[in-house]
């Protein structure tokens, strides 16, 4: 068996994990150009997205208009289903920016995943239903009271109302059947109906609609809301003069509505743009939808351990790594998990502790038995990985900044997910990739974490368009 002390080790075997960490840097590493060049055709994209219907990276008008003034108030409930758990929230928003929140988490099975549709909207409901009866004093709601219910759904849907959602697809790994093509928000109202829920369904939002709204309700120059969590996705406002696919909807042409891109599409089926290694291939080509969220593939959470699971298993294969043990544990899909990723990565300043960490991952949760050499490849090899789906992510909030002209002026991008808010230096290398394409000038766009956009935005949008109603608008 090997030692895990330097002294023992051969030379050579050093050198062959420098020899093969050059290979991957090459494959793995973005140049400002190419950057640059991604830059241009994903601002074409975003605009052939807002000029017609049925393009692979949609941009969904969400029918929610305008920016929140923070003055909005009230009592309303939250469903999010997001790619990992279920949440329900009640949010009380209590005016100038400020809110209270309440909420349960139940994690989905992947067999909740999979099954048919409106199981998986009645188990929905039936949380929705215990989170109620836990947290409402019988008789606080009023015979024939409904309260006001927003549905955070984060895959991509066709709206014309906001109330009214029709999935195109299921992404991150989802596929409940009979679900695709139908609306969800009237699937989910049969699910609320069984269970005699005093709820009305309000709103039907995604995930980046409601941290663009949320953002900016308590960070006014917020312009656009990113996540960086399984999925990966942004929103920003758009005057509808400037969507020509619902110019003829008679919607006052000066009105700004919320575009949701669903932008893990781009290069979707094409891969013409993005620069795909063989392992991204061998994700797409075993993923339940080959071809489709190429953008997503390379960056979310839900594939960054995968893909450096595949490189490590190819030099398992090629006789490199971790000869003479058994690596069954690792050789299973998906076992590595995206955080071991982020722990791979900490302690940045202490080298000592972090070669700690991966001697625990490996021995602890796959038997394996790790050397200097190795510890230290795999660190280099997730910063690769790592950094090319920050670096991509730069590439598509500049398309967008380029799009509507704020670089000049600057503006803030509210950004949510594991990835952003558990991945070291996550944030800093987005900020670096903006710098790389704009030069300096990429300073003016600065990233933040951004307020709970599934649960506390889904609440505003709730309000705001509570508003709406009372005063006779769409
Ligand atoms: C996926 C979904 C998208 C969502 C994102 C982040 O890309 O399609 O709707 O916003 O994940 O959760």
């Amino acid at each position: 068996t090997r030692t895990q002390d330097e002294e023992d080790l051969p030379h050579a075997t050093k050198k062959t994990m420098a020899d093969h960490l050059r290979k991957y840097e090459s494959l793995f590493t973005l140049t400002p150009q190419r950057m640059r060049m991604i830059v241009e055709a994903f601002k074409d994209t975003l605009e052939l997205g807002l000029e017609k219907h049925g393009q692979i990276v949609p941009m969904i008008p969400t029918y929610v208009f305008g920016w929140p003034t923070g003055g909005e108030t009230g009592d309303f409930l939250a469903v999010d289903l997001g790619g990992t758990n279920l949440r329900v929230c009640l949010v009380t928003l209590q005016g100038n920016g400020k809110f209270e929140i309440t909420q349960s988490k139940y994690r989905l099975t992947e067999e909740q995943k999979q099954e048919d549709g409106q199981k998986l909207f009645d188990f929905c409901a039936e949380c929705l239903k215990l989170f109620i009866d836990t947290n409402f004093e019988p008789g606080s709601i009023k015979d024939g009271e409904l309260l006001p219910l927003g549905f955070t759904f984060s895959y991509p849907c066709t709206q014309d109302r906001i109330d009214h959602g029709v999935l195109i697809r299921w992404t991150k790994g989802f596929g409940a059947a009979n679900t695709e093509g139908r609306d969800v928000a009237e699937m989910f109202r049969q699910s609320l109906e069984k269970q005699k829920l005093p709820v009305h369904l309000t709103a039907i939002i995604n995930d980046t609609t409601g941290t663009l709204i949320a953002s900016s309700y308590v960070n006014p120059r917020t312009k656009i809301a990113v996540i960086f969590g399984t999925g990966c996705n942004a929103a920003y406002m758009e005057r509808v003069g400037d969507i020509p696919k619902i110019k003829n909807l008679g919607i006052d042409d000066d009105a700004e509505m919320v575009i949701n891109c669903e932008w893990g599409a781009f290069d979707s089926f094409e891969h013409e743009h993005l620069p795909r290694t063989k392992y991204d291939q061998t994700i797409d080509e075993q993923s339940n939808k080959p071809g489709e969220q190429a953008f997503e593939k390379l960056i979310s959470g839900r594939y960054l351990g995968e893909i450096l699971r595949l490189v490590i298993c190819e030099l398992i294969d090629d006789g490199v790594l971790f000869l003479g043990q058994n690596t069954y544990k690792l050789e299973i899909p998906y076992a590595f998990d995206t955080a071991f990723l982020s722990l791979m990565e900490r302690h940045v300043f202490d080298p000592t502790e972090e070669l700690l960490m991966i001697i625990g991952i490996f021995s602890h949760f796959f038997a394996l038995e790790t050397t200097l050499a190795e510890r230290q490849f795999f660190r280099a090899l997730a910063k690769l990985v790592g950094r090319r789906a920050a670096r991509l992510s730069s590439c598509g909030i500049a398309a967008i900044v380029s799009r509507k002209g704020y670089l000049e002026e600057g503006c803030a991008v509210g950004a949510d997910g594991s990835l952003y808010n558990k991945y070291p230096g996550f944030a800093e290398r987005v900020h670096e990739g903006l710098q790389d394409i704009f030069g300096d000038k990429g300073r003016n766009i600065i990233t933040y974490h951004a307020e709970d956009g599934s649960g506390v935005g889904s609440a505003i949008i709730a309000a705001m368009t509570k508003i709406r109603k009372e005063r006779g608008l769409h």
